[in-house]
């Protein structure tokens, strides 16, 4: 399934020009494996409002499937990527937070310092990450492999996910 992805990178330093967006890059790769191609791509400093706005941009006028962000997760004060994600998202998503932390803890008891949160707006599904290249790895890892099933729900394209056998397959409206 092709469908179009929006990379929103958390930073200050990376939006002053002076750290190289790795984590980005990384995403751009991996979103690859499923069909994913990179349509929208900002770096933006840790502000709430510049986060905010940039979510609201990508999401309404943009219109990507999925919005991907790295960076600004954690405890520091300037780390406002949640609050943005939930400020704007009409529906929480709880389940994929969880689930990446969960599986994030078999690698690093730091992950229970990750505060990242997800949503959905409109037709966008966002899912916060972490901002290090390897922490970004870890979670894409674990959730791309769910993400098409996901995205085809919330784009109105399955009628029924009954999940016989090995739980990937799916009736479609006619
Ligand atoms: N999750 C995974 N899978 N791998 C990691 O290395 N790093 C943790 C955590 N989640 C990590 C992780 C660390 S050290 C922090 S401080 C938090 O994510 C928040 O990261 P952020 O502030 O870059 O968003």
């Amino acid at each position: 399934m092709a469908f179009s992805v929006g990379v929103l990178t958390a930073s200050d330093r990376g939006s002053r020009g002076e750290r190289e967006d790795v984590s980005g890059k990384v995403i751009a790769e991996m979103v690859s494996t499923i069909g994913g191609e990179v349509t929208s791509y900002r770096v933006v400093s840790d502000d709430l409002e510049a986060l905010k706005a940039a979510m609201i941009e990508m999401a309404d006028r943009e219109k990507v499937t999925l919005l991907l962000t790295t960076g600004g997760t954690g405890f520091s004060p300037r780390d406002n990527t949640p609050e943005a994600t939930a400020a704007v998202a009409e529906r929480q998503v709880p389940g994929i937070p969880e689930a990446i932390r969960a599986y994030s803890m078999k690698i690093t008891p730091r992950a229970m310092l990750s505060r990242a949160t997800a949503g959905i707006r409109g037709r966008t599904l966002i899912i916060n990450m972490p901002g290090s290249p390897k922490a970004v790895r870890e979670v894409l890892e674990f959730i791309l492999p769910v993400l098409p099933h996901g995205l085809d729900v919330l784009a109105g394209d399955v009628a029924d996910c009954g999940l016989p056998g090995q739980g990937d397959v799916m009736k479609k409206k006619e």
